[in-house]
């Protein structure tokens, strides 16, 4: 069976790294023409190249010029994938309002930035995927609030824009934890602890791998009657 994803060119951005780059991997083995964008040149030309992916760029998605450079030369895309980001952390009555509004400028006016740049160059019959998290629905008490409503707003983005945007599809992934790069920047030293309790408490008893996370991302990508979700991947982390 020929794969949906088949010379169709797939851009992700945050594709250079964790589950981004999973989810390049995986739609390049079914045929996808994958081109990554990431924050670091040096690092995304190095994958891009180990990876044998059609291209990549650098692009900082909190400032739009960027954005229109990395896409200026792409004259088509076909399936978009918007996971830049970073865990911006820090309590609502502490931190400095402007590392805290790095949470909407990495996801939500990155996808609009996005979006209005490409224009009519975003195939009618592709796809947008977007990314929340855990923290969407089960924020903590560690300075993750903003984080939890920059999270749970791409949900809720994707389902306006799957109707805004028809027949293009429009579909966020929820991780839970999975085990990449920004885990264990995010966590240091505590790593092995965090994950040593989630073999005991997660259902699934370990951490997901950022092959797991970009497998369903490649599903919503790939699935022409998958619009307006959120699939969430978190080992049963909701149950418990
Ligand atoms: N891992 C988890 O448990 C988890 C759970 C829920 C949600 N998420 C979300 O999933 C997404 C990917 O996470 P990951 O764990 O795969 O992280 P990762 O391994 O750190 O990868 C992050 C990617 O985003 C790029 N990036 C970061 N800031 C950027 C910016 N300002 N402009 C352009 N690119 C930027 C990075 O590029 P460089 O490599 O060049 O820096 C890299 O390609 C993030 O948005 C994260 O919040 C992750």
């Amino acid at each position: 069976m020929t794969s949906t994803l088949q010379d169709r060119t797939v851009v992700v951005f945050g594709g250079t790294s964790g589950i981004g780059l999973a989810a390049a991997r995986q739609a390049k083995a079914v045929g996808a023409k994958v081109i990554v964008v990431g924050l670091n040149p040096e690092g995304a030309g190095r994958v891009a190249a180990e990876n044998g992916f059609d291209g990549w760029r650098a692009a900082d998605v909190t400032r739009p010029e960027t954005i229109a450079a990395a896409l200026a030369d792409i004259p088509h895309v076909d399936h978009l994938v918007l996971l830049a980001g970073t865990f911006v952390a820090g309590r609502v009555l502490e931190a400095e309002v402007d590392h805290l509004k790095r949470a909407f400028d990495e996801r939500i006016w990155a996808a609009v930035h996005t979006l209005r740049t490409l224009g009519d160059r975003f195939a009618r019959d592709g796809s947008v995927t977007f990314i929340s998290g855990a923290l969407a629905e089960r924020p903590t008490a560690q300075g993750t609030a903003v984080l939890a409503a920059a999270s749970a707003s791409m949900e809720a983005f994707a389902r306006g824009l799957a109707l805004e945007l028809a027949p293009r599809r429009v579909n966020t992934l929820s991780p839970g934890p999975i085990d990449t790069p920004l885990l264990a920047r995010t966590l240091g030293a505590g790593r092995e602890a965090y994950v040593a309790a989630l073999s005991e408490t997660l259902p699934a008893r370990r951490p997901g791998t950022a092959e797991e996370a970009g497998a369903a991302i490649v599903f919503l990508m790939s699935n022409g009657f998958m619009t307006g979700e959120t699939l969430h991947i978190d080992g049963g982390s909701r149950l418990v």
